[in-house]
């Protein structure tokens, strides 16, 4: 290819490249989506993006190691992308089991061998260094000084998405944990183990959800918004809440309108997430035979997430000792669902329940053993959910 050509071909690859990455707004993904491009662009065997992790003075990546991933860390000053964050500096290495900055450790943890490596720090807007990117074994030759300066460049574009994604992350997960903390303050009078109470049911609603065949975003958005479900309960009186015996026909009208006030509180929220939560504060109480409250809905006028949810929190409810009532055993609470399949509630969920009964009983009993009810982030730690990078 002709010099001019060859210009032209960067160029082209330049501006695809930051078409491409402009469109991700996850961090997680949008790390995975730079790799993969700066790998072919540079016609390298392996690219990884490193971040630094301030609060750990470390570097953290994810590998690919077989089937799934992992979350490497290596120490800041440790091997090559460790010298390239703490320096600052870019390295070239024709040679990398000759260099006595390259580090064997992560060729031995993922059965890799590293020829070449070319690696150039990532740094944010204000200079400060956000990671390193890492460029290994190119094919037939080793990496040029031109290669480092479009690794420069492609680093120069990339820093840039990464540290809005990273922004975009921690609002987006303040944004949950706010939810989560609203939803503790509401039950905090109800019950004295409010945390596990939540994080069951919340879970059961994601597992249920996934089980009906709901797409993973709409089933986590149900487990994100279903501990709200009786945020209204916050409006009733410790009297009727906290009663230790049977509640009075004008008792129980009146805790029936937790469901009232949790979409009074709830309603014409901005935040898609709350506006879930409203549908399901209002109407997880309605039965799928139409004899619930607080409107006597049927069937698919009842919200699917509330449909969701109901079973969920019944379950939970039956399972644990409340004020009011002791807890019945998992098989009894099982046999209640099931036995009210297509009267209280809705058969595709009992059938999805029953379906994903083992799965519910294990989370039921891993909640119920945790030992600090409120040292865990509640629904904001997801599967797979990377570390918090230090930007
Ligand atoms: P909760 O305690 O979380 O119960 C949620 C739902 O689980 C109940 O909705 C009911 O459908 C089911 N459930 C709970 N315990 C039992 C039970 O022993 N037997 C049966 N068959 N179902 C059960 P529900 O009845 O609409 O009650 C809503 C909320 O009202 C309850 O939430 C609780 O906070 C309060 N509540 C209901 N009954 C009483 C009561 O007798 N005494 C007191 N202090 N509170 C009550
Ligand atoms: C890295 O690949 O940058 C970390 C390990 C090493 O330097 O060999
Ligand atoms: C609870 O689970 O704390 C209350 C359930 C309900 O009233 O819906
Ligand atoms: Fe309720
Ligand atoms: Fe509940």
């Amino acid at each position: 290819m002709g010099r001019r050509q060859e210009l032209e071909k960067r160029q082209m690859l330049l501006a695809r490249f930051g078409r491409i990455i402009a469109v991700e707004t996850r961090l997680d993904s949008l790390l995975t989506l730079i790799a993969e491009e700066v790998r072919r662009i540079l016609d390298a065997d392996r690219c990884s993006v490193f971040l630094v992790d301030t609060y750990k003075g470390e570097l953290w990546t994810k590998v690919a190691l077989g089937v799934g991933e992992k979350i490497l860390r290596i120490p800041l000053g440790r091997g090559i992308a460790g010298f390239v964050a703490k320096t600052g500096n870019a390295i070239n290495i024709r040679d990398a089991y000759r260099d006595p900055r390259f580090n064997q450790d992560l060729d031995r943890i993922t059965g890799y061998q590293t020829k070449n490596a070319l690696a150039v720090p990532l740094k944010g807007r204000d200079g400060k260094i956000l990671g390193v990117f890492e460029v290994l074994n190119k094919n037939k030759s080793a990496f040029n000084d031109e290669d480092e300066g479009f690794l420069r460049i492609l680093a120069t574009i990339a820093a840039s998405f990464i540290e809005n994604a990273t922004l975009y992350d921690e609002l987006r997960r303040s944004h949950l944990e706010t939810i989560y903390r609203m939803a503790l303050v509401a039950e905090f009078r109800d019950q004295e183990d409010t945390g596990k109470h939540l994080r069951r049911m919340s879970r059961f609603s994601g597992i249920l959800g996934a089980g009906m065949g709901l797409g993973y975003e709409e089933a986590e958005d149900i487990r994100y918004a279903a501990p709200l479900h009786d945020v209204g309960k916050v409006a009733i009186p410790d009297t009727i809440l906290r009663k230790p015996g049977k509640l009075d026909a004008a008792e129980y009208e009146e805790m029936k309108r937790h469901t009232i006030y949790g979409s009074q509180m709830l309603a014409r929220a901005e935040s898609r997430l709350l506006r879930l939560a409203a549908r399901i504060a209002v109407a997880h109480h309605e039965h799928f035979d139409g004899t619930g409250y607080p409107h006597q809905l049927k069937g698919d006028l009842i919200p699917t997430e509330a449909r969701i949810v109901a079973v969920a929190d019944v379950f939970d409810a039956l399972a644990s000792e409340r004020v009011y009532k002791g807890a019945w055993s998992v098989d009894e609470a099982r046999g209640y669902i099931l036995e009210r399949s297509g009267t209280l509630f809705d058969p595709d969920v009992c059938a999805s329940f029953d379906k994903r009964f083992d799965e519910l009983r294990s989370v039921l009993e891993e909640e119920s053993r945790r030992v600090v009810p409120e040292d865990a982030p509640g629904p904001g730690a997801r599967k797979g959910q990377q570390p918090k990078p230090g930007v």
